[in-house]
């Protein structure tokens, strides 16, 4: 896209969206138009661009419902989302460019690379991935660790909702063979972290990202907005952007 990108940001009183402002300040590729919360009427919203949402489920329903019906390309950091809204994001993408990634770091986006191959190259070692956030966070595991699970699925051929495992509580028997298990830590303020552990008799293959500073996600946000604003409809990812 040649101009300035006029912009939205959903969830703007957040962390990620005020994140998204203090980069905002400084970046000439795009015009704020106009900051969305909870209470906020989306049908008052100026003519816009693009729209970047990190709010909840719910806020990502009525972000895309807007996005698709202003024909406004949708890039998308909620987690959370389920099997419904991941279906109507999709379906958006025949109408509409609409992006999501459950993690907008370029290492995370290394790292689901590395597990795919570790995973596809080692398919019979147990796979376990963990994973640890701050304790404001209200959903688990995150939507990065699942969206590595589906990754190690995918190169596995395999079927990951049945294989993954989400929590265990007592006496849950021994391990399926196949399993990708999750566990997740939630204390003070952890910004991210991602643990792939690939183990089998005798040795282990560990993948594993922190992240320090939320700032990095809200760069890749906006590195994805102004790229997807001057694409035709469709359904894409961060890939998609790294590949440029
Ligand atoms: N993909 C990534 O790289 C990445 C990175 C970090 C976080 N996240 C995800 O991004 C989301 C937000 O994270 P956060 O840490 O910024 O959360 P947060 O601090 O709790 O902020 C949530 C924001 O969403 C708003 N909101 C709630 N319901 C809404 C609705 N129905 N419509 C519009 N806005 C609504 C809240 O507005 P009010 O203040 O009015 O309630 C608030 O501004 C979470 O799903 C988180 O897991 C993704």
């Amino acid at each position: 896209m040649s101009g300035i990108v006029r912009l939205a940001i959903n969830g703007a009183s957040g962390r990620m969206g005020r994140a998204l402002q203090e980069l905002l300040r400084d970046d000439a590729r795009f015009e704020l138009a106009v900051c969305i919360n909870a209470s906020s009427e989306w049908e008052s919203a100026p003519q816009l661009d693009a729209v970047i949402d990190f709010s909840t489920p719910p806020g990502f329903d009525a972000a895309l419902a807007y996005c698709h019906g202003h024909r406004v390309a949708l890039v998308s950091g909620t987690t959370g989302l389920d099997a419904r809204q991941r279906s109507a994001l999709d379906a958006a993408g025949v109408d509409i460019p609409v992006l999501h990634a459950a993690n907008f770091s370029l290492g995370v986006a290394v790292l689901a690379r590395a597990l795919r191959a570790a995973a596809a190259a080692l398919p019979d070692w147990d796979l376990e991935i963990l994973e640890a956030h701050h304790a404001r966070k209200v959903d688990a595991p995150s939507g990065t660790a699942l969206a590595l699970g589906r990754v190690a699925a995918a190169a596995r051929g395999q079927d990951f909702d049945a294989v993954a495992m989400r929590a265990r509580d007592g006496q849950v028997g021994s391990r399926p063979p196949g399993a990708i298990g999750f566990a997740s830590v939630r204390a003070g303020d952890i910004v991210g972290e991602h643990f792939a552990i690939l183990a089998t008799t005798g040795e282990r293959l560990e993948l594993s990202h922190r992240a320090t500073d939320r700032t990095i996600f809200a760069r890749g946000a906006l590195a994805a907005a102004a790229w997807l604003a001057g694409q035709p409809p469709g359904a894409y990812s961060l890939d998609d952007v790294l590949a440029e």
